[in-house]
C-alpha cells in the first residue's frame, strides 16, 4: 500500500491547516450564587436539583467548546455557624479547582471574619474581590478581577455592614462602581458588575452607569426565563441554592444567549467536587454537630414499635409508607449525622427524649408516630388516662416545607397518610 504514507501524510496538512484556520474558542459566562449553603442537591424534590458537584460538571463540559469565566455572586452560607463555615471551605476548594474568575465577598459571609476569608483566598488563588470597603491590611483582596476581556467588579449595595464585620471603612456604591467603570475604560475592558444587591438596586445602577452591560444580582427567586434589560445592560441572578446556573455567550463585546441551566440529573456528579463534599460530611460528622442540636424539654416518646404493640393495624401500614425510610434516606446519601437533615427526617431531633442516634434511639430512627402524634409514652402506659390529641394538617408543614416538599398538596398527601 504505497498511497497510505502519502494519503495520512496529506490529512496531516489539512489538519494542521485546519486547526490554524479555527476560530478561537469562543467564551461562555456562567454565573452562580446565592448558594446558602445547599451543598447537595435536596433528595427532597422530584427530581433532584441543584447541587455543586453538578455544577462543576456542567463547567467542565462548556470548558471542551470554550472558554469558561466562572462568576460567583457570593452567598456561599446560609447562617453564621461552624458548620457553615466548613461548607465555605468545600465551595471555595471548588471553586479554586474550576479556576473561578471572581468570588463577590457578601455581607453575610463577610460576618465569618479574616481568618475565613483568608482561607477563601488561599484555596482559590486569591479570587475574592470587594471595592466596597477600604483595603485591609490582611486578606489581601483586590476590587476587581481580569478574565477573559472582561473587568469584573464585586461591589456591595449597603456596604456598611460588610465594613463593619472586617474593621474597615465602607465605599458607597457609586463610588465603588464608578471606579470600576473608569478602571475598565482605562483598560479597554468591559465592566462586569457582581452585586451583593437586590434587582432594584441593579436596575438604578444600570441607570446611572449605561457603561455597563452586565449586572449580576441577588434575589432567593428563581432566575427568569428572559433575561431583564434596562436600557443595554442585561441584568441577571443565578437563582436560589445552586438549582440553577445562568449561562451567556461572550463575543469580546456583547453578551447574547442568555440561558438559564436548571441542574437536574442529567448532571452527573463530578468526581473531584463529590469528594470535596465527602470530605465536608465526615467533617461535620467527626465535628458532632447533631449531637449538640438545641434541644427543648417535652414530654417521653415511646418509639414507633411500642405504639405498634397495640395499633397493630397502624403500625402494619405505616412501616410501608415512605416515613418509614426518613433516617435511611439519609444514610444512603451519607447526611445520616448532618443537622440541616435529620430534623425532618426523624422523631423529636430537637426535643430532650427525642432522637439520638439509630443506635441509641432506634424506634425513633424514622418519621415516625410520634411525629405526627406527638410524645407518647405516658399514653402507652394507660391509654385510657392519657388520650393522644387529634393531628391537624399544621403538623405536616414544618417538614413538608416549600423548599423540601414542592409537590406537597394537602389533599393527595394527606389521603395517603391514612392508617384506618
Ligand atoms: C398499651 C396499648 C397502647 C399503646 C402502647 C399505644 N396505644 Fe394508642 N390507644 C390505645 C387504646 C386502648 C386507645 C383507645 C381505643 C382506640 O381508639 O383503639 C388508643 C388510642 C389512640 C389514638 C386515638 C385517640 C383518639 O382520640 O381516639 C391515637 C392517635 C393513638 N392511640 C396513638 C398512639 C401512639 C402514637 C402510640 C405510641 C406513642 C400509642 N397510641 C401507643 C392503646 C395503646
Ligand atoms: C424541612 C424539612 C426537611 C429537611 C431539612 C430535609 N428534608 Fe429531605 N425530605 C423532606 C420531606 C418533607 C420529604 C418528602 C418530600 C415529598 O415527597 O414531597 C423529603 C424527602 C427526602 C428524600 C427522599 C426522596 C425520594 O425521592 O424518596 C431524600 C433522599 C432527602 N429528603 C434527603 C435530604 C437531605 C440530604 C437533606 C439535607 C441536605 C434533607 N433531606 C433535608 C423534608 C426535609
Ligand atoms: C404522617 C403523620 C402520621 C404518622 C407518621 C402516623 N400517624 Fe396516626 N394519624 C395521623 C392522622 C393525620 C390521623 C387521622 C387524624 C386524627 O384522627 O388524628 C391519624 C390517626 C391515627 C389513629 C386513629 C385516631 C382516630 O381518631 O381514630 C391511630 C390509633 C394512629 N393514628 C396511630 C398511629 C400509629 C401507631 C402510628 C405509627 C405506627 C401513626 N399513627 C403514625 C397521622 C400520622
Ligand atoms: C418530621 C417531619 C415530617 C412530618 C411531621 C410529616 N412528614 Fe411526610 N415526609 C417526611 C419525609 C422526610 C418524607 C420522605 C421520607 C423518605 O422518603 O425518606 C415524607 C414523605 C411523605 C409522603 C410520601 C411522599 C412520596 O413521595 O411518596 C407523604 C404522602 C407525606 N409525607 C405526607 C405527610 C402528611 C400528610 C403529614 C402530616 C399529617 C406529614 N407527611 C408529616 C417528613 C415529615
Amino acid at each position: 500500500m504505497r498511497w497510505l504514507p502519502i494519503a495520512l501524510g496529506l490529512s496531516g496538512v489539512l489538519c494542521a491547516a485546519y486547526s490554524g484556520f479555527q476560530s478561537p474558542k469562543r467564551t461562555t459566562i456562567v454565573i452562580t450564587g446565592d448558594i446558602a449553603g445547599y451543598l447537595s442537591p435536596c433528595g427532597c424534590t422530584t427530581p433532584m436539583t441543584g447541587g455543586i458537584a453538578r455544577q462543576a460538571t456542567l463547567v467542565h463540559r462548556l470548558e471542551r467548546s470554550s472558554d469558561v469565566v466562572l462568576l460567583a455572586n457570593g452567598a456561599l452560607s446560609g447562617a453564621l455557624n461552624a458548620q457553615e463555615e466548613l461548607k465555605i471551605m468545600a465551595l471555595s476548594e471548588m471553586f479554586g479547582a474550576l479556576r473561578a474568575a471572581a468570588i463577590n465577598l457578601s455581607h453575610d459571609d463577610a460576618r465569618f471574619g479574616i481568618g475565613t476569608l483568608q482561607t477563601i483566598q488561599n484555596l482559590t488563588d486569591q479570587k475574592l474581590i470587594c471595592g466596597s470597603i477600604e483595603p485591609l491590611t490582611a486578606p489581601a483582596m483586590r476590587t476587581s478581577a481580569q478574565q477573559g476581556g472582561l473587568l469584573i467588579g464585586g461591589v456591595a449595595s449597603h456596604p456598611d455592614g460588610l465594613a463593619r464585620s472586617l474593621g474597615s471603612h465602607p465605599v458607597a456604591m457609586e463610588e465603588a462602581v464608578h471606579r470600576l467603570v473608569n478602571d475598565a475604560t482605562e483598560g479597554s475592558l468591559v465592566p462586569v458588575l457582581l452585586l451583593d444587591g437586590s434587582e432594584s438596586d441593579a436596575s438604578a445602577i444600570a441607570v446611572q452607569f449605561p457603561a455597563l452591560k452586565l449586572v449580576i444580582y441577588r434575589s432567593y427567586s428563581d432566575s427568569p426565563q428572559k433575561p431583564i434589560k434596562v436600557g443595554r445592560t442585561l441584568l441577571v441572578t443565578p437563582g436560589p441554592y445552586g438549582k440553577s446556573v445562568v449561562t451567556l455567550s461572550f463575543d469580546g463585546e456583547n453578551f447574547a444567549e442568555y440561558q438559564v441551566v436548571r441542574l437536574g440529573p442529567e448532571y452527573a456528579d463530578d468526581p473531584q467536587v463529590g469528594r470535596f463534599i465527602g470530605e465536608y460530611l465526615r467533617k461535620v460528622d467527626k465535628a458532632g454537630f447533631i449531637d449538640r442540636v438545641a434541644r427543648r424539654p417535652s414530654a417521653a416518646f415511646a418509639g414507633s414499635r411500642t405504639c405498634g404493640l397495640c395499633h397493630e393495624k397502624d403500625f402494619a401500614i405505616w412501616k410501608h409508607s415512605k416515613h418509614a425510610v426518613g433516617l435511611k434516606s439519609l444514610e444512603d446519601q451519607g447526611h445520616a449525622r448532618d443537622p440541616d437533615c435529620v430534623s425532618c427526617h426523624v422523631v423529636g431531633l430537637d426535643f430532650v427524649g427525642g432522637f439520638r442516634s439509630r443506635a441509641k434511639t432506634p424506634d425513633l430512627a424514622a418519621v415516625g408516630c410520634e411525629s405526627c402524634h406527638g410524645p407518647g409514652a405516658h399514653h402507652s402506659q394507660n391509654p385510657q388516662t392519657h388520650v393522644m390529641p387529634k393531628v391537624g394538617m399544621r403538623k405536616c408543614l414544618p417538614c413538608h416545607a416549600p423548599d423540601r416538599s414542592p409537590k406537597f398538596d394537602s389533599l393527595t398527601y394527606w389521603t395517603q397518610i391514612l392508617h384506618r
